[in-house]
């Protein structure tokens, strides 16, 4: 039985992986920003909620703070919370533009993973899965036959390239733990991302596999539902 942390949690493939997860066994603790959302989820699922907003330093320590208060470890961090930001062409794309959307995709992983780091630490199999996405993957965004060729998001698609790489990065400083990128593939989620033609489990399959990982997984990949995905 792992325990688990998941960002964004209360809804889409936060919530689905959370409510998989859950019934593999293992304890979850939902992160939600709005506390009643994140209170009806968990108790949907038998899971705990902790409110925390990845936007904001301050809110992030009090979510840690509070999830010590629970537990003394952390054995699996999913930083899922993520937003598709302005759909403007890129003569309109501004820097403020570009900066909500990394704040959340990119900085907020960033926070997120500093402040539950000692905890990690304590783990005897310290993950961490970061939801990037195919729209961030070089090799699928340039290969005509993938539909991600066909998408031009200045600001989504660099968020998210910006998250495969920092997963780099955190894997080749982190030898002790796994940190790995996953794409969930095209899935209408209902909320903010409404292309796709998955089904909410099948968004959540890489998800949930590179949570369940065990000592002996990989570390420093990036797959999809069906395996390694180019970056
Ligand atoms: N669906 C797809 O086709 C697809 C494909 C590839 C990658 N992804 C990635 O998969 C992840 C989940 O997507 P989804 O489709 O499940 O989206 P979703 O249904 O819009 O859910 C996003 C979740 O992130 C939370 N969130 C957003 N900003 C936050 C913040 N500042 N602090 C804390 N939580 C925040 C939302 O909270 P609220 O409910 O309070 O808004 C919500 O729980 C995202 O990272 C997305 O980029 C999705």
């Amino acid at each position: 039985m792992s325990i688990i942390f998941i960002t964004g949690g209360n809804t889409g493939l936060g919530f689905e992986s959370a409510k998989r997860l859950k019934e593999l066994g293992h304890k979850i603790y939902l992160g939600c920003r709005d506390e009643e959302k994140g209170e009806k989820a968990a108790s949907e699922i038998d899971a705990e909620s902790i409110v925390i907003d990845v936007t904001d330093d301050e809110s992030v320590k009090k979510a840690v703070e509070s999830y010590r208060q629970k537990e003394t470890h952390l054995d699996v961090l999913i930083n899922n919370a993520g937003m598709p930001g302005a759909q403007v062409l890129p003569k309109d794309i501004t820097a403020d533009l570009m900066y909500k959307v990394f704040n959340t995709n990119v900085f907020g992983i960033v926070r997120v993973t500093h402040e539950f780091l000692p905890l990690l630490e304590l783990s005897e199999n310290p993950v961490i899965v970061n939801v990037s996405s195919g729209l961030g993957s070089f090799g699928q965004v340039l290969n005509p036959e993938k539909i991600e060729s066909k998408v031009n998001s200045v600001s989504y698609c660099s968020s998210k390239a910006a998250a495969s790489m920092l997963t780099v990065q955190y894997a080749k400083g982190l030898p002790n733990m796994k940190v790995n990128a996953v794409d969930p593939g095209p899935t209408n989620t209902g909320g903010q991302f409404t292309h796709g033609t998955q089904t909410i489990q099948e968004g959540t399959d890489a998800i949930v596999r590179m949570a369940t990982i065990g000592r002996d997984g990989p570390t420093a990949t990036f797959s999809d539902r069906n395996g390694i995905i180019p970056w």
